[in-house]
């Protein structure tokens, strides 16, 4: 049997709305999410035991059934429980270049690779809408995370409609290293302050999805707009997250000062991104942030705005 390797990008939110609770204790969401080009490496290899082992360059990521590739794997062998009995466990190999617990669906887009992988793997030829079915049992972001690009998600996160690529864009992320943002904490805390605007009827979660798919940010989206989207930017959590973190609100202020198309927390934080129109622009933000802010704890990255989720390594 042969062994895989994939590429894995994260994500950025350009839209994030809450609009009520559900009944399974989640929020009802409307969001436009983004592939970004920056990405981990996963590697499977098949073994000859009945295990599923993993293996990751990064110290804070676990190795147990906390980590959502870990539960991918799982979740394969649970369901195709002939195919785990003739061809036995995997090892899983991934090389972290998305930085962790950040807001850009780093653990989500690896449990995504594993999907991917072991349906390859194991000769299952899973169709896309099977493999996203499989993914929304490991987490909202997990089916977006397989076919990427840019789209409008709706439900949990797990309700997907495709949009036109928007690629043409670069991205500066910021995070500190020393801060992590919890995401149920995130929601919670929301919930606490806002339960009072929540909607709770079928016909008024439509309408708050219809507002989305009919505004000006789709609109400028389809259009390739990049000052308009930049302008149009918005995610609720940040209600939460920016006073309870102020060095995450200054990075989001400095961008602004540096005067990119528009700047934003991506989900529940705490990375913080600087939309750009190019390369260039990103490389003279990223140089001005990292010459204002003299600390050893806070990353930065470029990338491109992607177009498409899981992928096959070359020749892989
Ligand atoms: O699905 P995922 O594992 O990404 O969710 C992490 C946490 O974020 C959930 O446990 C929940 O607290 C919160 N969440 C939510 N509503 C959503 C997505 C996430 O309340 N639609």
């Amino acid at each position: 049997m042969k062994s895989y390797s994939l590429i894995a990008p994260g994500k950025i939110n350009l839209y994030l709305e809450i609009i009520g609770d559900r009944a399974d204790g989640f929020h009802e969401l409307v969001m436009i999410l983004q592939t970004i080009e920056l990405a981990d490496t996963i590697d499977l290899k098949p073994n000859d035991t009945q295990e599923i082992t993993l293996h990751c360059n990064h110290p804070q990521v676990p190795r147990d059934e906390t980590n959502l590739a870990y539960r991918a794997a799982k979740l394969m062998c649970k369901s195709f429980a002939d195919a785990y009995a003739n061809f036995g466990g995997v090892d899983i190999t991934i090389a972290k270049n998305l930085p962790v617990a950040a807001g850009l669906a780093g653990g989500s887009a690896n449990a995504a690779a594993v999907l991917v992988g072991m349906d390859l793997m194991w000769n299952l030829g899973l169709t896309q809408p099977e493999l996203q079915d499989l993914a929304a049992k490991i987490g909202s972001d997990v089916p977006f995370c397989i076919s990427g690009g840019t789209a409008i998600a709706t439900g949990r996160g797990e309700k997907l409609d495709l949009i036109t690529n928007l690629d043409n864009l670069w991205v500066v992320l910021a995070k500190y290293k020393n801060i992590s943002v919890s995401t149920p904490w995130a929601y919670q805390t929301y919930r606490k302050n806002y339960r009072n605007s929540y909607v709770s009827d079928v016909k008024g979660i439509i309408s708050r999805s219809d507002r989305v798919r009919s505004g000006d940010l789709m609109n400028a989206i389809i259009k390739q707009e990049g000052n308009k989207i930049g302008e149009l930017l918005y995610n609720d959590l940040e209600k939460v997250v920016l006073p309870e973190y102020p060095k995450v609100a200054e990075l989001r202020d400095m961008f602004a000062e540096a005067g990119v198309l528009g700047t934003m927390m991506s989900g529940s934080g705490p990375t913080v991104f600087a939309l750009c129109e190019n390369e260039e622009q990103a490389k003279d933000v990223m140089s001005r942030v990292r010459n204002n802010i003299a600390d050893a704890e806070l990353e930065l990255w470029i990338t491109k705005l992607g177009s498409s989720g899981i992928q096959l390594r070359d020749g892989k």
